[in-house]
């Protein structure tokens, strides 16, 4: 894995369970009933930390407008199957919007998975998600097809993936 990034005043690192507060926390906030569970975060958090192709959740610091540096969002992605890789959760905290903290957590769960060997990425985002959307659109995912109600009625999403990127030209 590639040294975790750090964007000036924004610091991204792996998550521990010490930071399981913060996230569950904000994953309310984020998405009230439909929200990860306590439970569901903390197994993942504890999970599998010998195996190679699990990428670790990552979480970002950054200074807020009163200075003080504070939990700034989160980051889940996982191996599928082949090379396949997930984008299972982004998240930033409303303090901390547009200041490229969400491209920058974006950027390095889809290292992480990379390195984790996925070649392809794939994400779910509700289809009126305008933010996310533009987001993920703007680092090279597409949306693939529509997912309807998969949010319950009326509710759609869709299925978006980043191909894998093509390798350099063969020399003569
Ligand atoms: C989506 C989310 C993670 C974006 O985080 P962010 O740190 O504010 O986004 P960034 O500052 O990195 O923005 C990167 C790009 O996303 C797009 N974008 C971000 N916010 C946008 C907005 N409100 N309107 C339109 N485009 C937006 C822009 O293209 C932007 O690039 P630009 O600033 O160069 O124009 C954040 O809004 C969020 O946490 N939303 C709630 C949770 C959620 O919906 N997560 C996605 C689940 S699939």
């Amino acid at each position: 894995m590639k040294p975790v990034q750090e964007h000036g005043p924004i610091d991204i690192r792996p998550a521990t369970v010490a930071d399981l507060d913060d996230i569950v926390n904000l994953e309310k906030k984020s998405f009230g009933d439909q929200a990860w569970r306590r439970e569901i975060l903390r197994r993942y958090l504890q999970s599998g930390e010998d195996n190679p192709t699990r990428v670790p959740i990552f979480v970002a610091f950054a200074k807020a407008a009163n200075g003080e540096t504070g939990f700034a969002g989160y980051t889940i992605g996982c191996r599928g199957g082949k090379d396949n890789g997930m984008v299972l959760d982004l998240v930033v905290s409303p303090e901390f919007k547009g200041q490229h903290l969400g491209r920058a957590l974006l950027e390095q769960v889809s290292e992480s998975l990379k390195d984790a060997g996925a070649s392809r990425l794939t994400l779910e985002v509700e289809s009126t998600n305008k933010p996310a959307i533009r987001l993920y659109e703007s680092v090279g995912f597409v949306k693939d097809r529509l997912l309807p109600d998969c949010y319950g009625e009326k509710r759609d999403a869709y299925w978006m993936i980043k191909p894998a990127a093509k390798g350099p030209r063969p020399g003569p």
